[in-house]
């Protein structure tokens, strides 16, 4: 049997077809690598207003419009436990940049400290740290927002008879914009004698911070002229407590971040809740800018100021015009961004299948060299085998002729010992050969084509002729020398077989 090893072409093939396959399915053509992706991580205090959620939303759409960066947003809940382990994370991580928006300046300013240390750069945004070891900060001055805020109250003193009584309401203790608010605000209301701050209230950013002390407020003094939140969640909020006193018209509110959405600031403006807000933009997608601009080394100043100004009836339709058509504009590339990730996706399965098409072709080609490399070897095999067979039976037929001649030989020396007896029997030949009767006669047919009574007396006649040539013995003793039982019978047979009688023979051998 033979046993054919498979031969080093098809396994090289395979090999091939293999290493194809691997290197198709994991290249990723067009698509970018993860690791080769600019890792942004971003810490951010909470996501529990529209503002933070803003601020997150034009992040992720600045990110999205490149597509080597992966932003990760971490939110700490307003807990800041939580956002020192977040930003932990992001170092360990090994962000490319961090960008923080600290609950509270000082527990968070070691930690930004450390990843400038550790080579992170760290952009703070809208809340301070308590130093200035950050790379860079960007956001809108809100000693400037607490400012405007002065001035637009001031700018009412001229109309105004007596002072102006002002509650001040501040964002959380310890966080960068509380504090720079209200230092601008007050700033500007100091200059003014007719301006006073009878009251101030620490809130927390959040609407219920403001509600118990308000309402302690007014109950004691119903003599407020202005109100001024640090943001347009507890300007609302205050508006709310105002209202259920029946204040709501007499005093008037001012708050801080003028978003241009449902119970945002300038809705507020427009429907005469907040006689104004004063804009402080998220600087979210600056953000981004700014951290793409860091990491590729381009200068940059380290505080990056974005611009605020005031919202009121004055400009509140211009400015939701305005902000309206940037939303649409973000709305749209949200929608081709998104056509685009769908177009990718299918992309990726048309290029998979292109893969798996490659494969199978490089497949059915090395079968395909398997099968003709294999018919090749198969063919060699078998033209060496032909040769061997001719060989064997070349071999066969010498060794036949050799063992033919000797059996003839045995036989006709068997013969001759019994020429003279006409009794001598094919069984008694076949006995002195050691074969059966059947045997015997299948040899001789087969070898000479004659029965074996045929080849008895053909080496009969053989020997009387024989005789007739070289001997004295008349035609009846040849006869009986040769087992013929009687002359006549030797005469005739003699005849039969060379044309001519023994007697004619002798005279002319
Ligand atoms: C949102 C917010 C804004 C405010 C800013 C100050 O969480 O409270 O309303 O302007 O944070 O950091």
């Amino acid at each position: 049997m033979l046993i054919y090893r498979k031969p080093d072409i098809v396994r090289f093939s395979f090999m091939l077809a293999s290493l194809m396959l691997t290197g198709l399915l994991f290249s990723c053509t067009g698509l970018r690598k993860e690791k080769d992706k600019i890792k942004i991580g971003f810490s951010q205090g909470m996501t529990t207003d529209d503002w933070r959620k803003q601020m997150n939303k034009s992040m992720r759409l600045e990110a999205s419009l490149h597509d080597d960066v992966d932003l990760a947003i971490l939110d700490a809940d307003d807990d800041v436990e939580k956002q020192l382990t977040d930003i932990e994370t992001l170092i360990r991580n090994r962000s490319d940049i961090i960008i923080v928006s600290p609950i509270q300046s000082r527990p968070l300013t070691a930690v930004v400290e450390k990843s400038v240390k550790a080579g992170i750069p760290v952009i703070v945004i809208d809340r301070k740290i308590e130093n200035e070891r950050y790379t860079a900060y960007i956001g809108a001055d809100n000693i400037e927002v607490g400012r405007n805020a002065g001035r637009y109250i001031a700018s009412v003193i001229p109309h105004h008879e007596g002072g102006i009584r002002i509650v001040e309401i501040k964002g959380l203790k310890g966080s960068s914009p509380a504090y720079e608010r209200s230092l601008g605000f007050r700033q500007i209301v100091n200059r003014f004698e007719k301006l006073k701050v009878v009251a101030s209230i620490d809130g927390n950013w959040e609407s219920e911070s403001v509600k118990a002390p308000l309402r302690n407020i007014l109950k004691q003094d119903k003599d407020i002229d202005y109100v001024f939140c640090h943001n347009d969640r507890m300007a609302l909020s205050a508006w709310e407590v105002a209202r259920e006193k029946g204040v709501e018209n007499k005093i008037k509110f001012i708050g801080v971040d003028g978003l241009n959405t449902r119970n945002g600031g300038i809705q507020l403006v427009q429907d005469k809740v907040l006689q104004a807000t004063i804009f402080y933009p998220t600087g979210g997608n600056e953000a981004i800018k700014l951290a793409l601009k860091i990491l590729n080394k381009d200068p940059v100043s380290k505080n990056n100021i974005l611009g605020t100004t005031v919202i009121d009836s004055v400009n509140a339709d211009i400015m939701k015009n305005q902000l309206d058509k940037i939303d649409l504009q973000q709305a749209s590339i949200e929608n081709q961004l998104h056509k685009l990730s769908e177009q990718e996706k299918k992309y990726a399965t048309q290029t998979n299948l292109i893969k798996i098409l490659t494969f199978s072709l490089v497949l059915i080609l090395s079968l395909a060299l398997y099968s003709i490399y294999s018919t090749y070897v198969i063919s060699k095999k078998k033209k060496l085998l032909e040769l061997q067979s001719e060989k064997i039976t070349l071999q066969q037929n010498e060794i036949e002729k050799i063992t033919g001649q000797e059996f003839r030989t045995r036989l006709d020396t068997i013969i001759e010992q019994h020429l003279d007896n006409p009794q001598f029997t094919v069984e008694e030949l076949a006995q002195r050969l050691n074969l059966s009767r059947v045997q015997l006669y299948r040899k001789i047919k087969g070898m000479f084509g004659i029965s074996v009574n045929e080849y008895i007396s053909g080496i009969r006649l053989e020997k009387s002729r024989e005789m007739l040539r070289k001997t004295s013995l008349n035609i009846a003793e040849v006869a009986y020398a040769c087992g013929f039982s009687s002359p006549n019978y030797f005469s005739t047979s003699f005849k039969n077989k060379y044309g001519i009688t023994p007697k004619e023979y002798k005279n002319n051998p």
